[in-house]
């Protein structure tokens, strides 16, 4: 059972006052909320009256009237002696709300559905859309037109923009023809698709650790066991995985080798084409997700991807226009063999019949200006990093970072305190961070922030900004409340 504090509470309620009618009232309402949208879980116990109505600055009574109003309205329940609870809607499915709940917590993309407009972004490592695209959206719709008379399913993806993307992998080492490739709406979806595909409830499923929390969140909702293997400064070791393999039995494992989101780690040559090896030897599945890799910076570009190194098939790819272009266009795909890709089209069918076919062109006429864009992104990206890095030295001088040799973001290790509860800390005063927990599936990484540097100058400033105010007014806290009056985070 989850055990809220009043300081977790306040991180999810911040904006409780801005509602109407009564303080109970509005209480009530921004709790039940929290609630519906599966941020609390049922049965998680609430703080106690008292200590809540101190941490907001209200009378006790107050609190007892908006619990007493959510207590009638069903939302939660309450036993003398044991607390307030989160009570069970109509018809619910214990695990369901759970894995909702858990869901919820992912900031990655509550973030995108929960965030108020005047807090500084963090929490998304997507940069905005590059040059060329707004008038590749023009033009695009022009090519519209000789689609209008067919129904627009087309599930398996445009044929052109097929061919665009397989020509494009032929360019980076990696022969690929037109059916070996499946476009998805994002690359979220394509390793969602895999995972449908792949794994069963319970299955075990090797990962790195740190790795990117939407692949993380993707098999947690597959029901699929985790082990992590560390990923340092060269990503998974051949010899880390092939001990995984034997020992687990597991027939998937997914890795992010050319800029892993969140480190910008690379997995250098050898060790990719031993990773293949491995795979091949256990006749186990690697997803190898390619999302980052055009995101270079100062040094020099990722080898080859691995699947270059596994022609047989155990090597599937994860591909997407978000990083380079824009997310927004939510075009993505899977590199496979046909045999792959054929039965991947009959999931991807039921998840959503096919992609929208208007962003599809879009990207077919904007793939021919990927090298462009990559030198673009690489000048803008590059200039980012430098300036957060500088922010950071002169803001926050005892954090540490290694510098990332590409991708959008710093991983950045915290002198002292817990991620999580600074984060919550930071988005008091404005600004959202996803902590180190949410990309290592093995809960540690409790020292890290995830900071990426692909707002505009102006947001990266004072996001920096705000998170000295926060981290000055963190470290007071800490600091008293380990003196023996404990006094709680604010
Ligand atoms: C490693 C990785 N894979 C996949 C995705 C999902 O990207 P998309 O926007 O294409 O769905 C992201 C997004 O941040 C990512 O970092």
């Amino acid at each position: 059972m989850d055990i809220i504090s009043s300081a977790q509470l306040m991180g999810m309620i911040s904006t409780w006052r801005q509602g109407r009618g009564s303080l109970r009232r509005r209480l009530a309402d921004c709790l039940r909320d929290v609630i519906e949208r599966g941020d609390l879980a049922v049965g998680a116990r609430l703080p106690p009256e008292r200590t809540l109505g101190a941490h907001l600055g209200l009378s006790r009574t107050t609190v007892i009237g908006a619990y007493d109003l959510l207590r009638d309205e069903g939302w939660i329940r309450s036993w003398r002696g044991s607390g307030t609870f989160v009570a069970a809607p109509k018809g619910a499915q214990g695990h369901r709300d759970q894995l909702v709940a858990h869901l919820a917590r992912n900031p990655l993309f509550s973030g995108l559905i929960d965030s108020p407009a005047t807090t500084v972004d963090f929490a998304a490592a997507s940069p905005g859309a590059a040059a060329p695209v707004a008038d590749a959206a023009r033009s695009a719709v022009a090519d519209l037109t000789g689609h209008l008379r067919g129904h627009g399913y087309l599930t398996l993806g445009l044929p052109a923009l097929r061919h665009a993307i397989a020509a494009h992998m032929s360019a980076r080492a990696l022969p690929t023809a037109e059916d070996e490739v499946l476009v998805t709406t994002g690359g979220q979806q394509a390793i969602s698709l895999l995972i449908t595909l792949y794994v069963e409830a319970a299955d075990p499923v090797v990962v790195e650790t740190p790795t990117y929390a939407g692949a993380l969140d993707a098999l947690r909702a597959a029901g699929a066991r985790l082990f992590a293997i560390p990923a340092g400064e060269q990503g998974m070791r051949a010899d880390d995985l092939r001990q995984m393999l034997a020992r687990t039995r597991a027939r998937l494992a997914y890795l992010t080798p050319s800029f892993n989101n969140p480190t910008g780690s690379v997995v250098p040559l050898e060790t990719r084409r031993e990773l293949a090896r491995v795979a091949n030897e256990f006749q186990a599945t690697l997803v190898e997700d390619h999302t980052l890799a055009e995101i270079a910076l100062d040094g020099a570009e990722p080898p080859p991807p691995i699947a270059a190194f596994g022609p047989d098939g155990s090597v599937v790819m994860v591909g997407s226009l978000s990083k380079l272009f824009w997310g927004g266009l939510r075009v993505g795909w899977v590199r496979a063999p046909r045999s792959v890709i054929r039965r991947l089209a009959r999931v991807k069918a039921v998840a959503d019949i096919a992609s929208s076919l208007l962003p599809q062109l879009v990207a077919t006429r904007l793939l021919p200006f990927a090298d462009d864009v990559r030198a673009e992104r690489r000048q803008e990206l590059t200039a980012r990093l430098d300036q957060l890095t500088s922010l950071l030295t002169e803001l926050l001088p005892s954090w540490s970072w290694r510098r990332p040799a590409g991708g959008l973001s710093l991983w950045v290790r915290l002198p002292e305190g817990s991620g999580p509860d600074f984060a919550e800390v930071a988005l008091r005063h404005g600004v959202a961070v996803v902590p180190g927990p949410h990309f290592c599936p093995d809960d540690g990484c409790h020292d890290r922030l995830r900071i990426p540097f692909c707002l505009d100058p102006g947001r990266l400033e004072s996001g920096v900004r705000r998170l000295a105010h926060a981290w000055a007014a963190y470290r007071i806290a800490t600091r008293v409340s380990t003196q023996p009056q404990h006094r709680t985070i604010v």
